[in-house]
């Protein structure tokens, strides 16, 4: 429980009349969360198209959209949430960073207009629990006045070095928060890492094999090493421990679509539940990964079948299962039914 507040008092609504704190998440299918520049009115025109091909359409309002089109990319946010039927595809923005000239009004008027129909905010350069304080009670006040009737999620970016030595109290400080994604840019920045890109890997960053043999001149392999294990793998911990959902974030490198999968699917395996997607191409990478994949789903249902009460052991094709693997494989199938309802013909592959 964060300091400071009581369990009785963490899931009052923090204004009055603003709705009720969830005490879960609910379940959704998030496998990607796809940035718009809502400035642009001929990306705003394929918001339709997107709706049916993604999980999640996010209005970006903050870096990569220039200072003199701010105000642009606000308006075009609340245009394309009120013109459009999201179903159920999440509709989210990242709004500006707090300290910037922005912050205030993006929350002011994004939620006076489309509060009913947004499901999250998205947080930038988050540093520590007070930051999602500040930002749970000005949406909670804002609800009230608006009449808001489901709470507004609130999505950090753990993209600065404070953010990454706070990032237990970031996930645990507040009902609101829907999860965290790693901001691989800023965090270089934050961090003084020495590379340009948006993500992925770094081919200096590796170990050497052991020399062999009497030739010290001989060719050594080099085994490229993932950045980001450490901060994922902290996220992860810190998201899954307080029931919220971790993220990888953006993958910069559009032209290398196989490093982009690579850098995905080792967050997937690390616990992730999704990625952004900042092009088109990367929107199947992510339907790709953060699906689970038909044997391993066919397999954990078998273990499912094997053990129907979860407990004691079985071996299925010579592999010990138990209670554990039982978990593992219920993780599988209960996102593996997600997929499955949206969808068909995974639901077919699945057999679910
Ligand atoms: C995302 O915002 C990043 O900085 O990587
Ligand atoms: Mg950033």
């Amino acid at each position: 429980m964060p300091a400071g507040r009581t369990p009785s008092a963490f899931y009052r609504p923090l204004a009055i009349g603003a709705p009720q704190p969830l005490r879960d998440q609910p379940a959704r299918l998030e496998r990607m969360i796809h940035f718009v520049p809502p400035q642009v009115e001929k990306l705003r025109a394929k918001v339709p198209d997107l709706i049916a091909r993604v999980d999640v359409v996010l209005g970006n309002l903050e870096d990569a959209i220039p200072a003199d089109q701010k105000e642009a990319a606000r308006d075009g946010f609340i245009a394309m949430a009120r013109d459009n039927d999201f179903g159920a595809t999440g509709l989210w923005t990242r709004i500006n960073c707090l300290n910037s000239p922005w912050a205030l009004d993006d929350v002011l008027e994004i939620v006076a207009a489309v509060g009913d129909k947004l499901d999250v905010v998205m947080l930038p350069k988050v540093e520590g629990a007070w930051d999602i304080h500040y930002l749970d009670q000005l949406l909670a006040q804002l609800e009230a006045r608006h009449g808001v009737s489901r709470p507004i999620g609130i999505h950090a970016i753990l993209e600065t070095a404070e953010g990454v030595n706070n990032v237990e109290d970031i996930a645990a400080a507040s009902p609101r928060m829907h999860g965290m994604s790693l901001g691989p840019a800023d965090l270089a920045a934050s961090r003084g890492m020495k590379t340009t890109r948006v993500g992925g890997g770094h081919p200096d960053y590796a170990v050497l094999a052991d020399a062999s043999g009497d030739d010290e001149n001989a060719p050594r392999t080099a085994y490229q090493q993932d950045l980001w294990h450490y901060t994922t793998a902290r996220m992860v911990d810190a998201c899954a421990a307080n029931g919220i959902k971790a993220f990888y974030g953006p993958f910069g490198d559009f032209a290398d679509p196989a490093a982009c999968e690579a850098q995905f699917r080792n967050a997937f395996l690390q616990g992730c539940h999704g990625a952004w997607s900042l092009h088109p191409s990367q929107i199947d990478i992510a339907k790709r990964v953060f699906s689970p994949d038909v044997e391993e789903v066919r397999f954990a249902a078998r273990i499912l079948e094997a053990m129907p009460d979860g407990t004691g052991a079985v071996m299925i094709d010579g592999k010990m299962q138990d209670d554990a693997t039982w978990k593992q494989a219920k993780v599988i199938v209960d996102l593996a039914r997600m997929v499955a309802d949206k969808d068909p013909e995974l639901a077919q592959a699945y057999g679910l």
